[in-house]
């Protein structure tokens, strides 16, 4: 399949007040206008798109849907013959809900372990129409997209892996360096950045545990730093840099009790022309500070109890 990366995403939460507030006022997004099908919602600017971020009013912080961009029409009928082909269940999006999403046609599917994928081309844009919540550099989207983010899934499994890489035509990326065990991958097009998304294995548990958001310049990771630092907010890990990618970045936990990565690249990414297998997992800083996994990873019939069943 020819994506490009995620181009949005979209998350339960029982906490939108905060993330009116703490969205602008912390990472720097931009409140966008909601769509008149979805008034109750919160959505995020990032970048000139109409949004790239949504947050739904629910009871569970959990994430909804991830949004995987085509290059265009005809890239995403061929991806939508790769899920014929595969006998990949899945609806085609209605136009109302191409008009929340603000694409052009989509489609929706669940992943082996029960995430919902979406699949679309053309999300709509307004150049210039980017105004960050508050005096920040701007988010690295374009063709990246949101960022990456990682899911837990409590096993691995060869329909796991085969979904990933032969359906979805990611590319492989490697292990990583922790102690656990997290596969990391990237759109076929990605040719930018490590990963667009990761499976971390969580025995009995599942969620989303971090999104990486890349920002413009080294001033915009320090003044957030600086921000979540003067509202005490909880730390993952402290400033570091990957030993994987050559970026510069924290982690600390949102409203929602998943990690938001602020990442900076210091230097492009070098590629991966053999698989790396990294001594540790950063060359300096990222002192774990916190607990790796936050209350956003649960049992899967709590975080999913549509498809694993509330006991
Ligand atoms: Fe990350």
């Amino acid at each position: 399949m020819n994506i490009i990366s995620i181009g949005y995403l979209g998350f339960e939460t029982a906490k939108l007040d905060q993330w009116r507030e703490y969205g602008p006022e912390v990472m720097g997004f931009q409140i966008a206008k909601s769509p008149q099908s979805d008034p109750d919602s919160l959505y995020f600017k990032m970048d000139d798109r109409r949004h790239r971020i949504a947050f739904h009013p629910g009871t569970i912080e959990r994430v909804s849907y991830i949004g995987w961009e085509t290059r265009n029409r005809l890239d995403f009928i061929d991806a939508v013959k790769q899920l014929d082909k595969h006998e990949v269940a899945y609806t085609v999006g209605d136009a109302a809900l191409c008009e929340t999403r603000g694409v052009k046609e989509l489609v929706r599917f669940r992943d082996p372990v029960g995430y919902q994928h979406e699949l679309f081309y053309a999300q709509k844009w307004t150049p210039r129409s980017f105004t960050p919540g508050r005096p920040h550099g701007g988010f690295k989207c374009d063709e990246r997209g949101v960022g990456h983010i990682v899911l837990m899934t409590p096993e691995f499994t060869p329909e796991l892996e085969h979904f990933l890489i032969e359906v979805m035509g990611m590319q492989w990326y490697g292990w990583g360096a922790g102690k656990g065990r997290t596969e990391f991958l990237r759109a076929k097009l990605n040719d930018q950045t490590s990963h667009d998304i990761a499976y971390g294995l969580a025995p009995g548990r599942m969620g989303v545990q971090h999104v990486g958001v890349f920002v413009n310049s080294v001033r915009d990771v320090g003044e957030t730093y600086d921000i979540v630092l003067e509202r005490e907010l909880d730390l993952l890990m402290t400033l570091g840099q990957h030993s994987q990618d050559p970026h510069m970045s924290f982690y600390h936990f949102n409203p929602s009790g998943f990690a938001f990565e602020c990442i900076n690249e210091l230097e492009p990414w070098h590629g991966d022309p053999f698989e790396l297998n990294p001594e540790k997992m950063s060359t300096w800083g990222h002192k774990m500070v916190g607990s790796i996994i936050g209350p956003s990873v649960g049992k899967p019939e709590d975080v999913y109890p549509e498809i694993y069943g509330k006991k």
